[in-house]
């Protein structure tokens, strides 16, 4: 199973493979903050540290949100995104 480490909380963790990483922080007490779960309000972001290839691929929705907030290229939204492998990821 695909492994998750969250660096602010320094928590890692085994998921399932195709979860939501929102799925993901919530089973496990990460403190990532959520507002609509649908990708819309850009509260769940976070920094993929390595391993961005091994989430999935930006939804219509997410790309619209992260283009509005004028997120960073290693930014994504954890209700939106998908656990396909080992990932590493941080708040800022
Ligand atoms: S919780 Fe609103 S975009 Fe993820």
């Amino acid at each position: 199973m695909p492994k998750v480490k969250f660096i602010a909380d320094n928590i890692e963790v085994e998921a399932e493979e195709g979860k939501l990483l929102r799925e993901v922080c919530q089973d496990n007490d990460m403190t990532i903050p959520f507002g609509c779960e649908n990708g819309l309000c850009g509260t769940c972001l976070v920094s993929v540290k390595e391993g961005e290839d091994n989430l999935s691929e930006k939804t219509d929705i997410e790309k619209e949100t992260l283009e509005a907030i004028l997120a960073y290229e290693d930014q994504r939204l954890a209700c939106q995104c998908k656990v396909q492998g080992d990932v590493t990821f941080d708040l800022d």
